[in-house]
């Protein structure tokens, strides 16, 4: 073994190991940021990362780049594990060249995937970075585009993950779009397509990166992001937290974690958690909490589109993805951006053998021109649209209103949902009691000698006719009514029974969702 090649390999690896160097570091340090090393050695299980690459410099020779290499490139790549089950994982290293992407940095990047991909093993990107490198050019462009190409044939192959942890500009913000779940850390990271200078040009408008593009707009505003960290600690364990859920690829059922919470475990609260009064809201991510096993919901998407609650759970140990309308926003009424979010959700439980349980209580789909010329039609259908097209396990609870379209598109019998409960304060009709009277009874109310009187007979008679699960339990559409006490056992029976389920759709290249 010669002595120089190990000393020179030496050099090389602390010359990767220092980055940018110590002034870059410190300055990363005071931006409340950690470098992409000690991000990779916080998210993965301790000694477990395998670095690869760590040799690879770039080949500019322009506006003098052939004297500024350090080995690695300004990503650090490789893999690890995340309570013990493999990860991939990639980190831009903004002490190098401001994390800007080389051609060497995107291939190194591609080549992680390439081999996720071969494994089956999830893909984590890190990203903090200025984005192309601007002394490569074109080069740069084709090492995003080689990726974008590798994020959308691993799209429902292995789970992608994206942490936005600095800048994330321009063209690079459509790898993470392309990805399942995007992260982002309040106040030290942003994205956005065009910045502050262009837009002041553009359209005249003044707008500060927070605001245009920063963690909170992009979870409640735009809905790109779907979880926001108060710092880089919390977004890595976040992660580590989502991946637990999650199984680590299309082929593979999601991880079991025993739990000591009772599969028979009754529920008392739930007998009256509904309110009697229809118009009453309540907190469905309560109710959901106290069927879950130890009453733990990871949510997704928790500051966006809040009439509709998107997470995991565990039951008696098993992952399941639930889609839920939120009685206590907007009286869980489904709109454009709740359609979405519920759309893209179903999507990728239904890609990597989540089960669904849909609970349901919603009174339409929103009216008015804002929804009607935004596409809510089009955006609408997107639910529908996953909801019927999904085979894993579905299971619909109603637990009050199920009306109109909302009744067919939440995971009605008839879009082959496989177990259909309700609780005895379902009511499932066309529309809401006043609604309905008010068209049906138009004459009679006017012409009766107390309208108001009339009025409220005839909403009594038809809420005694519709306002029950009964009707809908005659006709096979609804297959139990529950005590709701007994919700979290029926729940573990009804997956229980579904694991095997298999089913299929028409054979296609793809189908066209209303996108
Ligand atoms: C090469 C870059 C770089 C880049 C930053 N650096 N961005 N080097 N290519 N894109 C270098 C800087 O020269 C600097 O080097 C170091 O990184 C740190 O940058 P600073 O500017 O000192 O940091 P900061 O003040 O924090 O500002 C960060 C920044 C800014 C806002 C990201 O650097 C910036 O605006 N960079 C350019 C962004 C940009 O226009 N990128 C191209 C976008 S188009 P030294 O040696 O001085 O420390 C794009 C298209 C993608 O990305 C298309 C995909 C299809």
């Amino acid at each position: 073994m010669g002595r120089g090649v190990v000393e020179r390999l030496e050099d090389r690896l602390a010359s990767n190991r220092r980055g940018g160097g110590e002034d870059k570091i410190e300055r990363q340090h005071a931006q409340s940021k950690l470098t992409a090393r000690e991000r990779v050695e916080l998210f993965l299980d301790e000694g477990t990362f395998e670095e690869m690459d760590a040799l690879v410099e770039h080949d500019c020779t322009d506006f003098g780049m052939q004297d500024r290499r350090i080995p690695g490139d300004g990503v650090v790549c490789g893999h690890g594990r995340v309570e013990g089950r493999p990860v991939f994982v990639f980190a831009q290293d903004f002490t190098v060249f401001g994390g800007s992407l080389s051609h060497a940095n995107a291939q190194k990047i591609c080549k992680i995937m390439d081999l996720a991909m071969k494994v089956g093993a999830p893909v984590v990107g890190l990203n903090d970075s200025g984005g192309a490198r601007i002394q490569e050019g074109v080069a740069s462009l084709a090492g995003y585009a080689d990726i974008f190409l590798r994020n959308t044939l691993a799209s429902g192959v292995v789970p992608q993950v994206s942490a936005i942890m600095g800048p994330c500009a321009g063209g690079a913000v459509y790898s993470p779009a392309i990805t399942d779940f995007v992260f982002m850390v309040e106040e030290t990271s942003y994205m956005f397509v065009t910045g502050p200078d262009v837009i002041k040009t553009v359209t005249h408008e003044e707008v500060t990166k927070e605001k245009l593009g920063g963690a909170m707009t992009h979870n409640s505003t735009s809905g790109v992001a779907h979880f926001a960290s108060r710092s880089d600690t919390e977004c890595l364990a976040h992660i580590r937290r989502l991946l637990g859920f999650l199984p680590s690829n299309n082929a593979e059922h999601p991880p079991v974690r025993k739990t000591d919470d009772s599969i028979d475990r009754e529920i008392p609260e739930l007998d009256a958690f509904v309110p009697e009064d229809p118009n009453k809201p309540y907190d469905i991510k309560q109710l959901i909490r106290l069927v879950a096993d130890d009453e733990n919901l990871f949510e997704v998407h928790e500051h966006f589109a809040k009439n509709i609650v998107v997470g995991f759970i565990r039951l008696g140990g098993r992952t399941v993805g639930v889609i839920a309308n939120q009685p206590n926003h907007l009286a869980g009424v489904l709109d454009i951006s709740a359609s979405v979010k519920g759309a893209r959700f179903v999507r990728f439980c239904d890609a990597f053998n989540i089960p669904l349980w849909i609970v349901e209580d919603v009174p339409g789909f929103l009216p008015g021109t804002e929804q009607e010329w935004g596409g809510i039609i089009r955006h609408g259908a997107k639910l529908l649209y996953a909801l019927a097209e999904a085979t894993v396990p579905k299971v619909t609870v109603i637990t009050r209103k199920a009306y109109g379209g909302a009744y067919c598109v939440m995971g009605s019998k008839h879009i082959r949902t496989d177990v259909n409960l309700a609780f005895p304060s379902a009511e499932i009709a066309v529309m809401g009691p006043q609604g309905a009277v008010n068209i049906l009874y138009r004459n009679e109310i006017r012409s009766a000698d107390d309208p108001e009187a009339e009025r409220a007979r005839l909403v009594k008679e038809y809420q005694e006719k519709f306002a029950n699960p009964f009707v809908a339990a005659e006709k096979g559409y609804v297959d139990e009514v529950i005590l709701p006490r007994r919700l979290r056992r029926k729940l573990i029976a009804a997956f229980a029974v579904l694991q095997t389920k298999r089913d299929n759709s028409p054979a296609k290249k793809h189908g066209n969702i209303p996108l």
